[in-house]
């Protein structure tokens, strides 16, 4: 695992930004796996500064998402596909048939799951997966003692994730319990990881899932198993590692 320690929030975001870049400018016409969330907000800020810029082009680019709340439409305030839209995809030249979601709209979970992992085999697989980290150490909505050989599926969401999630939310009754997500093993499969983490409050499960045992009670740590995985973490968020 390549660890990167970032000054702050900022910093994080445009260290992670310039490995995306990369990534695009290496191979235009790469399969971008993305996250929703508050801490890839300012990296999707850098990427569309770069395409203001005129340094990234992303004509050629597909993405594909981690996750969806099931029941909720596009265009759905909540839905993680408005989210990116808003985020990134309106901001660039991405092509609309381009972007990937799971559909949450689609009641057959089964379906809907295996399309989406149908799609990114289409698209040749993930050639660089960004991933946030749940405070209890999910990746995707991929929750403690998820199967490590899961590809995308229906999952249950825990009190903890429909907590912190609902901060998203006028009431916390109004968070979807049910989403779907790429699985540990669909994420495993993706050529490289980057995984972005800031603040203090991350600080425990970063030390727990990338120098702890790996276990299923804390999905992330399977990470360290993955032979090309970055992590992009600010101070805050490092600063119960061991390094
Ligand atoms: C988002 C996702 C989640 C988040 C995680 C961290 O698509 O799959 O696993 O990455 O919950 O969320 P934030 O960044 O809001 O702390």
């Amino acid at each position: 695992m390549n660890i990167i320690k970032a000054k702050d929030y900022q910093d994080m975001s445009r260290k992670a930004a310039n490995i995306i870049s990369a990534q695009i400018i290496m191979k235009p016409d790469c399969v971008l796996g993305l996250a929703t969330g508050s801490t890839p907000v300012g990296i999707y800020r850098q990427l569309i500064d770069g395409y203001q810029k005129g340094d990234l082009d992303f004509s050629k680019v597909a993405t594909v998402n981690l996750d969806e709340y099931r029941g909720l439409k596009h265009t759905d305030p909540q839905s993680y596909y408005y989210f990116m839209r808003e985020n990134l995809f309106k901001h660039v030249n991405l092509r609309e048939d381009a972007t990937f979601v799971p559909d949450g709209t689609n009641e057959d979970a089964g379906e809907a799951c295996a399309k989406h992992e149908e799609t990114i085999h289409s698209l040749g697989g993930i050639d660089l997966q960004l991933l946030g980290l749940g405070n209890n150490g999910h990746i995707g909505f991929n929750e403690p003692g998820a199967a490590f050989e899961k590809e995308t599926h229906c999952v249950d969401l825990t009190k903890s994730t429909i907590e912190a999630n609902s901060r998203f939310f006028t009431s916390i009754d109004e968070v979807p319990t049910q989403a779907y997500t790429m699985g540990i093993r669909t994420i495993m499969q993706a050529r490289k990881i980057l995984v972005v983490v800031n603040g203090e409050g991350k600080a425990e499960i970063v030390a727990r899932a990338f120098w702890g045992p790996v276990t299923p009670e804390v999905p992330a740590s399977i990470l360290q198993m993955h032979p090309d995985v970055t992590v992009v973490a600010d101070e805050a968020a490092l600063s119960k590692a061991p390094m």
